[in-house]
């Protein structure tokens, strides 16, 4: 698949290193995205699955369960949409479940799809569980930052996302996450200001889509009608706290990013646990509970 953005460069740290391991950055259009030392490419590590978390995960067999299951292939009918689609296809933040991607190659195996996550971590095992299969040709992998400009503008057929553009986080929060973890500072004192990333992603990867793309999009979003009757001023500053992940709503983001949206469907969806993350874990340290609700987004550039 030819579709990354030539804008993307290697810049090694002397002049002569023939012979030696890579050392330097990698530059997309001049702003560096990574540094590579002794020949190992430092992407910032995951905002959400730290290398234990990810071990824990490859131990529990949370792949081959991934495959097995073919995630996605019930519900909404988007797994069976995507796989009629012809022409490359971007899976985003596939993390540990693959999205779509499972069900779309067992519906089609002749499916090409680029599994994309931040993390290499996160596709490494994929490429070993599949290869192990025989399975990999026509998926590629590739590690980048969704909500970064990375693909040539027009070269995807379709982009899907199965909780992947919910999830996404700037990639600047990485090293600031145990320091959030700690409550030395929040998240949206670490974020980058500017817009919410995961409308940056849909940004982005609405502009790798061709003209009569498609963009599916199946997400857990929080309900805003969903909180705690916590005093207001109590609830400003969790919201204060959280701000750049409140407020992503999948069929305005895919508007906005120029897109037609030609299928909205929002279903209620449960109370979440404190357990299940950072977010409601310090939402019930504040007394909030919050409740999700479940948004499918078809979308398709005009
Ligand atoms: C909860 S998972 C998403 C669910 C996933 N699609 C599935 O089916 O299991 C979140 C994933 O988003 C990835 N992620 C976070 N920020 C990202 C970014 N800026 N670009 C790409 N992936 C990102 C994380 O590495 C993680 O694997």
């Amino acid at each position: 698949m030819d579709c990354f953005d030539p804008g993307w460069s290697f810049e090694p740290a002397a002049a002569d290193g023939r012979g030696a391991m890579w050392a330097g950055r990698v530059l997309a259009h001049g702003r560096l995205v990574a540094t590579v030392t002794e020949g190992v490419i430092d992407l910032t590590r995951t905002p959400d699955a730290s290398a234990s978390e990810l071990e824990q995960l490859t131990c529990e067999g949370w792949i081959a369960r991934s495959w097995r299951n073919a995630n996605g292939v019930g519900g909404s009918g988007v797994a069976r949409e995507l796989a009629a689609i012809r022409g490359p296809i971007c899976e985003v933040a596939a993390g540990p479940g693959g999205g779509f991607m499972p069900a779309v190659r067992r519906l089609n195996s002749g499916a090409r799809i680029l599994v994309n996550d931040l993390s290499p971590g996160v596709l490494r095992p994929w490429t070993r569980f599949l290869a192990g299969c025989g399975l990999d040709p026509g998926l590629g992998f590739a590690a980048f930052d969704a909500t970064a400009p990375v693909l040539r503008p027009g070269c995807m057929a379709a982009v899907c996302s199965l909780d992947g553009f919910s999830n996404v986080a700037p990639a600047a929060i990485g090293p600031a996450l145990d320091a959030i973890r700690r409550g030395e500072t929040t998240y949206a004192e670490a974020a980058p200001a500017g817009p919410r990333p995961q409308d940056q992603a849909v940004e982005s990867m609405a502009a790798a889509l061709r003209r009569g793309g498609v963009l599916f999009a199946e997400e857990g979003t929080l309900d805003p009608a969903g909180r705690d009757d916590v005093a207001p001023a109590r609830r400003e500053e969790w919201q204060r706290r959280w701000s750049p992940f409140l407020g992503f709503a999948p069929a305005r983001a895919a508007t906005a990013a120029g897109l037609r949206v030609v299928r909205h469907e929002t279903t209620p969806g449960r109370t979440l646990d404190p357990g299940e993350g950072e977010v409601p874990r310090d939402a019930a340290r504040f007394g909030i509970t919050l409740r999700t609700q479940r948004e499918l987004v078809v979308a398709v550039k005009p």
